[in-house]
Order: structure tokens, then sequence, then C-alpha cells
């Protein structure tokens, strides 16, 4: 009887010592284990490992990596008799090494073509690419990768196909006969359409319309890729739900595949303003050149917390949650659509904290235990 108190009393001293340890130990990917992965998007130094501090991080946090770039046309097939996987191997390697669940973005895009491919001019060279570049590619990392972005963008924001060389050069039939080659080369893969903006209703109007039939004429569609570039008050939560279960109806996997949140301001916003007009260098787009205030600090936390609220509430139908970078020095959104500004879309900071967002994200796992 005697014993029994001390006892208790160094039992709750031990258990709260290694609560508290296991709490600074924990990770997004660890308390989001069950749930779905929680992806990153890697540059070229963090395949190539430059930066302990940060590849200790990635390890620690993720255990899903995309390509931010290097399995983009232009830099996997520079020429037309030469492709190149220096870079793609090292990042696949990565991947293994770590036993993270592995992306390969992106098969077919209008965007970072190499140069030899935007002069492709007809139907039969275009057929020719997509069969050598889909095949070769995908069979090369068969059963090592785990899900391609077989097609992305294919689409208009109201929902019509884009005019991209591919439709140009082969007419519809280029999304079904993309995602034949991608099963033919290899069958297990999953594989995704991926798009921007495919939660806002028109959008997201024609690409269920587009999967539907790429399905229809024989196709083979796992999953759907919202990229998730978003902003602090848009896209609504009512859209995105919409948009999880919508998806998820047609028997597809939901990944968001590219999340980040803008907290600068949009040229596209701006009444009467042309976007063609040059914002590099204009104080008044970019308002947070030293910091960030902690009000919009804390609205960005907010709004990260009530999207993987609901990421959680659906989270039998989302595979994957991947963010478009580590850390905000690293995003593309520093530079696009004006170049130059500083934005703070990440849940990591410039030098690598976790910032409030990275707080809320993972308190909504934590205070459930
Ligand atoms: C972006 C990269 O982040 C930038 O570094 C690059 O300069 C341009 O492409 N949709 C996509 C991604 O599918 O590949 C894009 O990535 C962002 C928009």
């Amino acid at each position: 009887m005697k014993f029994i108190k001390p006892c208790l009393f160094a039992f709750t001293v031990l258990l709260s010592i290694s609560c508290t340890s296991q709490k600074e130990k924990s990770s997004l990917k660890d308390v989001y284990k069950n749930d779905f992965y929680i992806g990153t998007a890697l540059d070229l130094n963090q395949i190539n490992e430059k930066n302990k501090k940060e590849d200790s991080l990635i390890r620690k946090e993720f255990n899903a990596i995309t390509a931010e770039n290097i399995m983009k046309s232009m830099f996997t097939h520079p020429q037309k008799d030469k492709y190149d996987f220096t870079l793609s191997d090292k990042f696949v390697a990565y991947g293994e090494k770590n036993k993270m669940f592995i992306h390969g973005h992106t098969l077919i895009w209008h965007s970072q073509l190499a140069p030899w491919m935007q002069k492709i001019a007809d139907s039969t060279e275009m057929k020719a690419f997509m069969k050598d570049h889909i095949t070769t590619i995908v069979s090369k990392y068969k059963g090592r990768i785990n899900s391609w972005d077989v097609v992305n963008e294919a689409l208009n924001e109201d929902g019509t196909l884009r005019k991209s060389i591919f439709l140009k050069t082969l007419g519809e039939k280029y999304l079904v006969d993309a995602f034949k080659l991608a099963e033919k080369a290899d069958s297990k893969v999953d594989l995704y359409y991926n798009d921007y903006n495919i939660e806002e209703p028109a959008k997201r109007a024609g690409a269920i319309a587009l999967i539907k039939k790429i399905k229809a004429e024989g196709g083979k569609v796992d999953g759907v890729g919202i990229q998730g570039h978003w902003r602090l008050e848009s896209p609504s939560l009512e859209e995105i739900e919409k948009s999880i279960l919508e998806y998820s109806a047609l028997g597809l996997k939901v990944a968001f595949t590219e999340l980040d949140i803008t907290v600068l301001p949009n040229p596209w916003d701006l009444k009467g303003a042309d976007v063609n007009q040059n914002f590099e260098g204009s104080a008044k787009m970019n308002p947070y050149p030293q910091a960030l205030p902690d009000s919009i600090q804390n609205k960005l936390a907010e709004r990260y917390a009530s999207i993987f609220k609901l990421f959680l509430k659906h989270k039998d139908k989302i595979s994957r949650v991947t963010f478009w970078g580590v850390h905000d020095g690293q995003s593309w959104l520093n530079d696009w659509p004006i170049k130059g500004r500083t934005n703070y879309p990440l849940p990591f900071d410039r030098d690598l904290r976790h910032k409030k967002a990275y707080d809320s994200i993972k308190k909504l796992k934590e205070t459930k235990k």
C-alpha cells in the first residue's frame, strides 16, 4: 500500500515526460498517418540533399514527394532522341531511400515543354511523340513510381478543352490515348488527371465530363488531382467539399496535389487592372517584404485549419495532400504571377521554422487524442 502512491506519482511523471517528448517529436506525417499521405514538392537542391537541416525536416515531416520541376518534359526529354534521367533517378532513389510515396509529375502538359516539342505540327509526329514519351518514362519507373499525373491542365476556366498543342494536333482523342499508353506501360500504377481551379463549378463540370469520357472510351483513371493553389478567402469550403464528393462519386481517389495559400494581392482581383501591366517592383503588390503581420499569420493558420478539418471529414476519399514546396522561401508564389515578391503560403517559414499554420493543422489531430 505504502508503495502505491509514489509509484503512481512516478508513473504520472514518466507518462507526462514521454507525452511531452512525443509531442515535440511528432510531425505532420505522423499525426496524419492513418488519414492520408502528407506530401511536399522538392526542388533540385532538396533532391540533391544540399542542406542538411532542410533534408532532415523533409524526412521528418513528409511521407510523399513530387518533383517540383525536374520530371517535366523539358528536363526528362530535352531532344527528340534523347532522354535525361539523371535527376529523376535521384528523385526516385530519394523517395525509395526514405520509404516515401513517389508521385510522377507530369507526362502530358502544354507548359515547360522542350523546344523541339513545341515545333511538332502534325498528328503523325505528335502521336509518335506521345507514344514514345509516355511509354519510355512510365516503363522506366514501373513499380517504383506510385502514381502519375498523366495529363495536366487540359481545361479552360469555363470547362471547355484548352487549345493546347495536343488538342490542336490530335483532337480530343489525345486524352484517352495518354491514359491508355500509361496503363499499357505500367498496369498497376495509379493514373491521375491533375488541374487547378477544378473545385470551381464550371471547370469542375468540365473535369467530370472529361474524366467520364476518358473512362467510357476505355482509359483507366484512378484519381483526380486538385492542385489547390488557393487564397485566404477563396475557394469556399462548400465548393471544395462538393468537389470531393462529386469526384469520389465517380469512383476516383481525390488528391490535393499542389497546396499553397497566397497571402498577397492578386492582380486579377484589382478592378480594372490590366494583367499585362508590369507590377514588378510595386510596393502595393508586395505589402510584406520583411515579415508577415500577426493578423495575417493568424488568418493563414485559420484557413489551413478549416481546410484540413474538411479533409479529415472526408479522409476516406482523400489519398494525399501535398504542399507545393517545403518552405516559404522556395515557393513559386514569390515569382508568380508577379516576379520578386515575398509570399508566405506554406506551413514552414524561410528559416525552416514552423508557422502558426503548421501548429493549427497538427492541433486538429492532437486534440482528438
Ligand atoms: C511551377 C513550379 O513551381 C515553378 O518552379 C516553375 O517555374 C513553374 O511551374 N501547376 C503545376 C506545377 O502543375 O507544375 C507548377 O509548378 C505550378 C502550377
